[in-house]
């Protein structure tokens, strides 16, 4: 079986070495000799004392012209990335991918050209990295109605957090570690404001939920507003802080937001930490699942290609389900009973307080003054997140301040 690799940085690199290092395996089960036959890269000179170079080349007609049997996609981004699956996936040739971001943005549309070329396109690597979670998704949960779906799902994020927390890191040191350690990219943006967690998030709610949901339409808040303070008063009120991934299916209607919650020491969230992802699933039949495991990185990421790439040789014909053309009716208010967090930055903290107190009084309320005088936390209950809102936002009309409200996740 003839491979052409689309890409050698991180993952295609980690994909070429378990390729060799499995192939006596994948032989003797399936049959197969898997053959690396071309390497498309960006800077070819990088590559010129590699043992392999006579496999690199810049060029795509290469590509096109070494007659691959299948495709493994580990550019990213957008273009050139979907112009050459879609080429491939045209002329009815498999294509596995890692590429979150093209998956969340079209992989509808490559879904559907996929089946109209008989082919099919692979992604378990887009979400989760060595995770197995979108096979066990669509295939083994078949006989369930997934009704919510609840991740850590960004490794750099929850890096940050955890050294901050753990480390009394600040969030601007705990990000250069994570960047120093490999997790984080130069440019951070995407992991830190929760764009990374919220494709992932919709793509598991689209297989989940059998509808599509665009992840630019779901709320996205990231973490760079987390501050030292915060972390301080987690700890003193035995919480702890991570950014969630987080959607249910309500009667057909979903709720899906990625946003820092804090989370209680019994949730079982508490113990996945640094470069640790965990899911969550919930089925009517099946209950309550987790996953956990290595979200990211060079092998976790390509052992998820490799069990892609096995189900391709075994001639199963998975058209991943899920990315369906039904767009999914969204309602962006977190729908259940829950206590919250809420910070307050004010000056006259005498009258915000004896304002919250006539407010909340029947709900339990516990404020907290933090050493920094202009900073208060109160916790609340809420039998939903509207109305906790509204009440805020009058709150807000009479005293002058500033607010951010947080689940507090018990799960
Ligand atoms: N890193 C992770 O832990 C992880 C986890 C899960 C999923 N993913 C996904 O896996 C994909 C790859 O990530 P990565 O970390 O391996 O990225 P990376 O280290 O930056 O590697 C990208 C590779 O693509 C090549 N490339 C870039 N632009 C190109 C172009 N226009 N034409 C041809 N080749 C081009 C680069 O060539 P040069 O080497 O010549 O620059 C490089 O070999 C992304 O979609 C990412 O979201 C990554």
């Amino acid at each position: 079986l003839k491979v052409a690799l689309l890409g050698y940085g991180t993952i295609g690199s980690g994909v070429f070495e378990l390729i060799e290092k499995n192939n006596k395996i994948i032989n003797e089960n399936y049959g197969h000799n898997v053959e690396i036959v071309k390497i498309l890269v960006n800077r070819l000179k990088k590559y010129k004392n590699d043992a392999n170079f006579n496999l690199f080349t810049d060029q795509f007609e290469e590509i096109k012209s070494s007659k691959p049997d299948i495709i493994i996609e580990t550019i990213g981004g957008i273009l050139p990335a979907y112009d050459y699956i879609t080429y491939f996936l045209s002329k009815g040739i498999p294509v596995i991918t890692a590429n979150k971001d093209l998956i969340a943005e079209r992989g509808s549309e490559l879904i559907i050209l996929a089946k109209d070329n008989n082919t099919i396109i692979s992604y378990e690597a887009s979400v989760g990295g060595g995770i197995p979670i979108l096979k066990p998704l669509q295939e083994c949960l078949a006989g369930n109605e997934i009704t919510s779906i609840s991740a850590v799902i960004n490794g750099t994020t929850n890096y940050i957090l955890t050294q901050m927390y753990e480390n009394n890191e600040t969030y601007d040191k705990a990000l250069e570690n994570a960047q120093a350690m490999g997790f984080a990219e130069s440019d951070p943006t995407s992991d830190v404001e929760g764009f990374d967690a919220i494709r992932k998030l919709a793509i598991l709610s689209s297989i989940g939920y059998k509808k599509n949901i665009k992840w630019s339409d779901l709320p996205t808040q990231g973490i760079s507003n987390i501050t030292d303070l915060d972390i301080v008063y987690a700890k003193t009120e035995n919480l702890k802080i991570k950014l969630m991934a987080y959607s249910q299916n309500i009667d057909g209607t979903v709720y899906g937001a990625v946003r820092p919650v804090f989370i209680t020491l019994n949730s079982k969230y508490a113990q996945i930490n640094n470069e640790y992802n965990a899911v969550i699933l919930e089925g009517d039949s099946v209950g309550e699942l987790m996953f956990t495991g290595k979200g990211a990185g060079k092998y976790p990421t390509a052992s998820a290609i490799l069990g892609d790439l096995i189900d391709i040789i075994q001639n199963k014909k998975r058209y991943p389900e899920g990315l369906y053309e039904e767009v999914s009716n969204l309602q962006h208010y977190y729908p259940n009973p829950s206590h919250y967090v809420v910070r307050f930055k004010v000056d006259e903290i005498d009258s915000l307080t004896s304002k919250l107190f006539n407010i909340f009084y029947e709900h339990g309320i516990k404020i907290s003054r933090m050493q920094d005088q202009s900073v208060v936390y109160v916790q609340v209950f809420s039998e939903n997140e509207k109305k906790l809102i509204d009440t805020l936002e009058s709150i807000r009309e009479e005293i002058t301040c500033d607010y951010s409200h947080y689940i507090i996740y018990e799960k």
